[in-house]
């Protein structure tokens, strides 16, 4: 939080190592190493304008950049709701302090919950996870009955952190539950699909 307190917003090259599938992760720009790369905060928004979610779940929010970006694609869509959770009280009311004094306040529900425990009622077409990278895949394993089976699963870190983030998209991925791709920024974004009786 202190490194995002002292950028102040200020875009600073990405400084995750490189990995074999993005060598050069300084050609990416960051606000801070816990709010995702600014090139993937532009792609949730523009995914959120290209496939027009009525609900959005985040797990994670840390200050709400990634909330914010993915509530302005609501915003321009003119309907949808993003529902996140941020676990650490501290870090929470930043957020909700952020948010509040947003003019894309109305488009999102922030909660003080973990991302185990958080109740969300109907079809998630888009879920983002974010949060601990230890519990991504429990996230995805609870939220999987109520995606929308044309919807999109995010799971990022998978390149920052591949012995948790993509060994348990790959474990979901083998247990045929989804079907993936990773994108291959300096941490790395897995974007999947439910797989349905249909699409097996
Ligand atoms: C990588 S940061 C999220 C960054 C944010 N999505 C962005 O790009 O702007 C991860 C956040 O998840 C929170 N977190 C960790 N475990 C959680 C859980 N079980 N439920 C909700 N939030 C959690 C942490 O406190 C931290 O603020």
């Amino acid at each position: 939080m202190l490194q995002a307190e002292r950028a102040a917003g200020e875009l600073l090259p990405e400084y995750h190592r490189a990995t074999p599938e993005c060598p050069e992760p300084r050609r990416w720009r960051m606000y801070d190493s816990m709010t995702a790369e600014f090139e993937v905060l532009e792609f949730l928004r523009t995914l959120v304008t290209t496939l027009k979610p009525r609900l959005i779940v985040e797990t994670g929010a840390f200050l709400g950049v990634s909330t914010l970006w993915m509530a302005e694609g609501l915003r321009r869509n003119g309907e949808g709701r993003i529902l996140s959770c941020e676990f650490d009280p501290v870090v929470y009311a930043k957020a909700q302090e952020k948010i509040s004094a947003s003019e894309l306040r109305d488009w999102i529900d922030l909660r003080n919950a973990s991302s185990l425990a958080m109740q969300v009622e109907g079809t998630i077409d888009l879920l983002f996870s974010d949060s601990d990278l230890d519990i991504r895949e429990q996230e995805v394993r609870r939220f999987l009955p109520q995606m929308n089976p044309h919807g999109l699963i995010l799971m990022h870190d998978a390149s920052s952190h591949p012995g948790t983030v993509r060994d348990a998209a790959k474990r979901l991925e083998a247990e045929g539950l989804i079907s993936l791709v990773l994108l291959p920024t300096p941490r790395g974004l897995v974007i999947a699909q439910k797989r349905t009786a249909k699409s097996a």
